[in-house]
């Protein structure tokens, strides 16, 4: 490398993805080269054992315990970077699709949307941060200004309103400031997947994030949410189970699931969780294919639980449509060495992919 390039390489400019988790922490550092995302490197550390719980276990720590994690999350991982963005865990935001009426002026549109979003918004709209898209439409049909009677209908959009409690955004900026690194936006953490892991522009897919206390499913149509929902089941309650059936500790259950997955012994404990989540999934698919007369086109598996083996395989003899296991590190350039391990842990890191891209975008 000559001078002049190393020159040029240290000007680049590294950015980090911060993906705080219910069971763990994740990082994901990038830099840009050639208008191509590198990857520099990447890390997670469980929450679990600073929470007097298990690896692989849901917590609920209190800021100044995710700081500590997060400082040592930072050093292992040796990331040289404070650029980052951090995500915001689904179950603290609020997503939902709303007919309101169009208004050609965008200002006047503004105005119209921030005052019916408190009618839809179950606290105060002051304690929330509130964010709002409008859902492109595909059918032209839908923007038609009167009715067959000649009556004049009035003219509606969708419109995808977001909210985030205030005491959540303030927790995050406590471990960011705490933790020394600078956040420059705070993502809900579904947006981040989607950056990372959906390429499909207008057909609907159905996005599976199997996390640990949780599954959060959504349906992306036209690159944006039309449905959201939280299943109460992940793959913890896999690792709860086959320590109960097979009367073993918690870490040694947690071992065993990610050992055999759906493939082998204690196949009994995973399908049952799994098939438990996928019926819920499928609800909200059959929920969303009726509201809207189109056919889901495929569906991505991620999140922690995503890695499971012979997911995939499982996932479409129950859905019978396109099943892909998510793999967001195929956005990124990496030595090829690694890249069978970075398909294999590729859905645990989504979340963290997608807000490092984002923020590559930035600078
Ligand atoms: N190889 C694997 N096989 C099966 N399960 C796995 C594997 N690797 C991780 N998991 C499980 O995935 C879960 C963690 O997933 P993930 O990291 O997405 O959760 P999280 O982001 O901490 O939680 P959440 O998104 O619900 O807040 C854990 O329960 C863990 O046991
Ligand atoms: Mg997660």
């Amino acid at each position: 490398m000559s001078f002049l390039d190393s020159f040029f390489t240290k000007k680049e400019k590294s950015v980090l993805g911060v993906d705080i988790g219910s069971s763990s922490l994740k990082v994901v550092q990038l830099r840009k080269e050639h208008g191509q995302a590198v990857l520099e490197t990447y890390g997670e550390l469980a929450l679990g054992p600073y929470g007097g719980s298990e690896v692989g276990q849901a917590t609920n720590l209190s800021a100044e315990q995710i700081t500590e994690t997060l400082k040592d999350l930072l050093r292992e991982a040796k990331v040289t970077t404070t650029n980052c963005g951090v995500s915001i865990p689904f179950a603290r935001s609020l997503l939902t699709l709303v007919n309101l009426p169009y208004r050609k002026d965008p200002a006047e549109q503004k105005t119209v949307i921030e005052l019916e979003a408190r009618k839809y918004i179950p606290v105060p709209v002051s304690e929330v941060q509130l964010d709002w898209f409008i859902v492109p439409k595909g059918d032209p049909a839908q923007f038609a200004e009167g009715d067959a009677t000649g009556a004049a209908a009035e003219r509606m959009v969708e419109v995808l309103l977001v909210a985030v409690h205030n005491d959540e955004l303030s927790l995050l900026q406590r471990v960011a400031k705490d933790a020394g690194i600078i956040a420059s936006f705070y993502e809900i953490e579904i947006f981040s997947t989607i950056r990372a892991v959906v390429d499909e522009p207008i057909k609907p897919v159905m996005v599976i994030d199997v996390g640990a206390a949780s599954t959060k499913t959504y349906v992306i149509e036209h690159g944006v949410v039309a449905l959201s929902h939280a299943i109460s089941t992940g793959s913890q309650d896999i690792t709860r189970a086959i320590s109960v059936s097979g009367n073993l500790s918690i870490a040694r259950a947690e071992a065993l699931k990610k050992q055999e997955g759906l493939s082998a012994d204690t196949v009994g404990s995973s399908e049952l969780v799994f098939s438990r989540i996928f019926s819920e999934a499928r609800r909200v698919l059959m929920q969303y294919e009726t509201m809207h007369k189109k056919s889901v086109t495929a569906i991505v598996l991620t999140g922690g639980g995503g890695v499971t083996k012979e997911l995939g395989t499982y996932a479409k003899s129950i859905f019978s449509i396109d099943v892909r296991v998510a793999n967001p590190f195929m956005k990124t350039e990496a030595p090829a060495f690694m890249r069978p391990i970075l398909e294999e842990i590729g859905p645990e890191f989504a979340v963290a992919v997608g807000l490092a891209l984002r923020k590559l975008g930035e600078t």
